[in-house]
């Protein structure tokens, strides 16, 4: 795992949005583009925050979602919800590179039309996002991929979720095949309640965001606990 250890989520959410900025121009210089892939959950507020007043190229920027909750457009509770406060409504981006997965349209139809829109995806002529940022659940899943279910080893590019022990139960998720051709994967992870599923993931364990290859792992001291500062 290797990971980087923060005082807190404030420093990771810091280091996170500096990391992508980075990756942004460097993408933008090597192939004109950014496509990143955007998480849900609270940890990555901070750092949607701070990317919001950076001086990134936005014209040249796509978003894109991992997961999605299936509740109506404007929820309170969807990913995209968030996102859109706290980044998408304070910077100057070209509405048709907001990439939203229609999970109002349940899981398996919202799942079906984010997956063509992401063969249909320039970006995905070599299967790979620039960037893609991750959370990692208390019970070890990341986007909506869950302990033992069948997503897990679902080859489709988008998958439909069922009866996810975080609610709301239904959900689409990129799958594992999308997320780990990625260039670069970040996984942010803050607070205590992160430790167990880290401790079970340093054991061995096989949990879904244990599944995703060559990540940079970003935690903060709460969430690292046993685990040693690199
Ligand atoms: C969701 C997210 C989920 C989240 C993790 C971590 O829909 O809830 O996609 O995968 O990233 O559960 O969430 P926190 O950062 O809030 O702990």
């Amino acid at each position: 795992m290797n990971p980087r250890i923060f005082a807190d989520a404030a420093e990771l959410g810091q280091e996170a949005a500096e990391l992508t900025a980075k990756a942004c121009a460097e993408a933008i210089a090597a192939r004109g583009s950014f496509h990143l892939v955007l998480a849900g959950g609270n940890t990555p507020r901070v750092c949607y925050e701070h990317l919001s007043g950076m001086p990134l190229d936005w014209s040249r920027v796509h978003i894109w979602f991992g997961d999605e909750r299936c509740v109506p457009v404007g929820h309170e509770d969807r990913n995209d919800r968030m996102a859109d406060e706290v980044l998408l409504s304070h910077v100057t981006i070209t509405p048709s590179h907001i990439h939203r997965m229609p999970a109002e349209l349940g899981p398996e139809e919202g799942a079906a039309r984010y997956a063509a829109e992401l063969a249909a995806a320039p970006v995905m002529d070599m299967m790979r996002f620039d960037m893609i940022h991750l959370g990692m659940g208390e019970d070890g899943h990341t986007a909506s991929l869950f302990p033992g279910h069948a997503t897990l080893s679902d080859a489709r590019l988008a998958v439909p979720v069922f009866n996810s022990p975080k609610p709301p139960p239904e959900r689409v998720s990129m799958g594992l095949s999308v997320l780990n051709t990625a260039r670069q994967k970040l996984i942010l992870a803050a607070g205590a309640g992160k430790r167990e599923a880290l401790a079970r993931i340093e054991g061995g364990e096989k949990l879904p965001v244990a599944m995703i290859e060559d990540a940079l792992w970003l935690l903060d001291r709460a969430a690292a606990g046993a685990v040693e500062d690199s």
